[in-house]
This record gives structure tokens, C-alpha cells and sequence, in this order.
């Protein structure tokens, strides 16, 4: 009987135990989760940025809806598969070239990553985010069109996921059919040349392997259309 109450007293004693550690992991995770989503970029700036990058591409059509979608998903994908910011990564790519349209019509294209770093400042006025992340926000539109050295994985995503508008078949077919104030041999012109920089500005080789038969096939297409 003695030894009965023992064993109970035992038990109870690892029940306690375990019930305390259990408590002890839900509390951790929850403080995780907490001071991760203290760095998350905010939906609704995210949703400012997509509402921004597409009223632009309506009023200018460049870039075309359709290739920022391509670039969004994209880097969304490379994301995933690099562990990276995906909401930073999709906030980069939204910015990046968003300014591109105003530019064009101003003739200072080469300017549209400066215009659209200050645009960025603008929106990210309103945001408490932290001078970290906004400067991180900023170095994916500073840095879109390659740079020797990126200075974060996002920024390098951002930058791989721009050169798939011009160098997949998908970026290459929207562009045929969406970049329309152009006369032909002009936008065949400008589809090779935009398909070389491109080319030239992916830095990760499993993006570069991806590509190399799509880029190939648009070379021969084009070359074909002159
Ligand atoms: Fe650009």
C-alpha cells in the first residue's frame, strides 16, 4: 500500500514535470513567433506596394502587369528555396521598377532605379519598420540590375527574379503581346538586347540552369525575326 502511494506520488511527479516543460515550449514558441513578426514586412505595406507597382504598370505599361507577375512569383519560389524574406523579396520586386514608366516619359530611363528608391523612401515614411529593414527594402530596388557583390540574399533574389521577364519563354510571349507601342523590328531589337543584360545579370546557378534552354530558344526565335 505503502508502495503503491509511492509510485503515485512518482507519477504525479512526472506528470508535473512534463505539463511544466510543455508549458515551457508553448511559452518559447509563442516568444519566437512574436519577435519574428517583429520583423516581418506588414501586409498592408505589402498591399500598398502592389496596389502602387500595378497602377503604374496601367497608367505607363512598363513594365506590363503580366511580367511583374512573373517576377513576383518567381521570387516568391526562390524564396522558398533559399529560406529568404518572401515578403521583403515580393516588396523589392513590386518597387523595383516602379518608377520605370515615369522615367520613360521623362526620358531618364537609366534614373528609374534612383526615382524608385525615393519613391520607396516615400512610402516607407508611413511604416514603423526600423531603419534595418528599410534599408534592406532599399538595397533590392538599388541593386535589381546586379551588382559584383549583393549585400543580401533578398537583394539577389529580387535581381534573378527580374532577368526571368526577359529570359523565359512565358516573360517573352507577354512581352510580344503586352509591349505594344512598339513597331517590330524595334520590340525584336529590344527583346534581344533586354534578353543579353538579363542573361548576363543572373547570379544563381540553379536560376541560370532554369533558364539556359528558354534563353537559348529566344535567341533563335529572334534571330529568326530580323
Ligand atoms: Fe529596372
Amino acid at each position: 500500500m505503502k508502495k503503491c502511494r509511492k509510485l503515485d506520488n512518482i507519477n504525479l511527479l512526472k506528470a508535473g514535470v512534463a505539463q511544466w516543460q510543455s508549458n515551457a515550449f508553448v511559452k518559447r514558441r509563442r516568444r519566437f513567433d512574436s519577435s519574428h513578426r517583429l520583423h516581418m514586412i506588414p501586409e498592408k505595406l505589402i498591399k500598398e506596394a502592389r496596389k502602387f507597382a500595378f497602377e503604374q504598370a496601367r497608367l505607363f505599361n512598363a513594365p506590363p502587369a503580366r511580367l511583374i507577375e512573373i517576377a513576383v512569383q518567381k521570387g516568391k519560389e526562390i524564396s522558398e528555396k533559399l529560406k529568404a524574406d518572401a515578403g521583403l523579396v515580393e516588396l523589392g520586386i513590386l518597387l523595383m521598377d516602379s518608377q520605370l514608366g515615369v522615367a520613360l516619359k521623362e526620358g531618364k530611363v537609366n534614373e528609374h532605379v534612383s526615382m524608385g528608391e525615393i519613391k520607396t523612401r516615400e512610402i516607407l515614411e508611413k511604416y514603423s519598420i526600423g531603419d534595418i529593414m528599410k534599408e534592406n527594402i532599399l538595397t533590392c530596388i538599388r541593386e535589381h540590375h546586379g551588382v559584383a557583390k549583393f549585400s543580401t540574399i533578398e537583394s539577389e533574389i529580387c535581381c534573378n527574379a527580374d532577368c526571368y521577364k526577359f529570359c523565359s519563354i512565358g516573360g517573352f510571349v507577354a512581352s510580344i503581346r503586352y509591349i505594344r507601342d512598339m513597331e517590330f523590328t524595334e520590340l525584336m531589337s529590344y527583346l534581344e538586347f533586354k534578353a543579353d543584360e538579363k542573361w548576363n545579370a543572373l547570379s544563381l546557378d540553379f536560376c541560370k540552369d532554369e533558364l539556359r534552354e528558354q534563353f537559348n530558344l529566344i535567341k533563335r526565335v529572334l534571330k529568326d525575326c530580323k
